[in-house]
């Protein structure tokens, strides 16, 4: 398939690239403006530096390409920059998603995977954890709300436009880097909590923080669904299997459907460091929900997802060989 992937350059899709180039028989190129992605992150397919914003840009390499399917992970990501700077995000996630999504319908790109995120889900009660695809949508930050914005584009073009399908894939906490050590999350100033913590092991932090302790959880701290980025990468695969098989558009949670406390994963970064490293307890931020466990049946039963590597000490293990190697 000669397949378009969005944002190839950055943390999650340059891991999907990677599978999708060790499979072979693909023909993948990769777009990005490298704002937060890294070249040498692409280890398979052609590179366009491009900015998805410039249309005229985007829909002539559409014209060129001829695409068969498009992968789409181009997006900003910091919650707390998204509250300040809001029309930053829906220019970027929802704006301009929205107008490679309208490059499909011009150019009959009927295959569409998109990188959607459990902020969609906002703050939900206890009742509905672990998290169904069912769950009430409820975003509290704009970063949540223009994803969510994009779904629904997505789910309207799709009642539109009878061929043109999809699938939302909304990932919990993607963590850790190619088991091969070869690729890994390279992001700047990262507030990731594994990532941070696999700096702090490293010495590149002098300390980090845990943000409230006081949680209704049994140690006080958040607990979150880390996903190993490698399994991740694997649930597009079967997304865009899942559409080439003829299935109609749907909407998946990616999680492991349990998780762990901030002390567990700090513990976990010291026991696979040797580093008895320090962590401050400060106040709660605000909109850290204080348990968010995805419902991953539907993947599972639906497009026959297995993950492998759900392993907190993998996680952090590869997070942490990653890391090292960074300057
Ligand atoms: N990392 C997580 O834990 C997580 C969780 C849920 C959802 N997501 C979603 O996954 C996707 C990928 O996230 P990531 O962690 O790999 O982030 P990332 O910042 O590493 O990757 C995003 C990539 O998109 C590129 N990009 C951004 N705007 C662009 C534009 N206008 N034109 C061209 N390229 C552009 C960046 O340069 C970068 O390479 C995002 O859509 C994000 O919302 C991530």
């Amino acid at each position: 398939m000669k397949i378009l992937v969005n944002g190839g350059a950055g943390y999650i899709g340059s891991h999907v690239v990677k599978l999708l180039g060790e499979l072979g028989g693909h023909e993948i190129t990769v777009v990005d403006n490298l704002v937060t992605g890294f070249k040498d992150a692409i280890l398979y397919g052609d590179f366009v530096k491009l900015d998805l914003s410039d249309y005229d840009a985007v829909d002539k390499l559409f014209e060129e390409k001829k695409f068969d399917a498009v992968i789409h992970f181009a997006a900003s990501l910091v919650v707390p920059e998204s509250v300040e700077d809001p029309l930053k995000y829906y220019m970027n996630n929802t704006a301009n998603t929205t107008n490679v999504i309208r490059s499909c319908i011009k150019h009959g790109v009927n295959k569409f995977i998109f990188s959607s995120t459990a902020a969609t889900y906002g703050e939900p009660s206890a009742e509905f954890i672990p998290v169904k695809e069912s769950t009430p949508t409820n975003p509290i930050n704009p970063y949540g709300s223009s994803k969510l914005m994009s779904e629904t584009v997505l789910k309207d073009t799709a009642f539109a436009f009878d061929d043109f399908k999809y699938i939302a894939l909304r990932y919990f906490n993607v963590a850790g880097a190619s088991v091969d050590g070869k690729i890994g999350q390279s992001t700047k100033g990262a507030t990731h909590l594994i990532k941070v913590a696999a700096e702090t092991a490293c010495g590149k932090r002098e300390k980090m923080y845990v943000f409230g302790d006081d949680y209704d959880t049994e140690d006080g701290t958040c607990i979150r669904d880390y996903i190993h980025v490698e399994d991740l990468a694997l649930a597009h695969l079967k997304a865009l299997e899942y559409l080439n098989e003829g299935n109609d558009s749907d909407i998946f949670n990616c999680g492991y459907g349990h998780g762990f406390s901030v002390l567990e994963v700090l513990e976990t970064m010291r026991k696979v460091s040797g580093v008895d490293f320090t962590a401050e307890i400060k106040e709660r931020r605000a909109g850290d929900p204080s348990i968010l466990i995805s419902d991953n049946t539907k993947i599972k039963e639906v497009m026959g997802w297995e993950p492998k590597y759900d392993d907190l000490e993998l996680i952090c293990k590869t997070a942490l060989d990653w890391e090292k190697k960074l300057p």
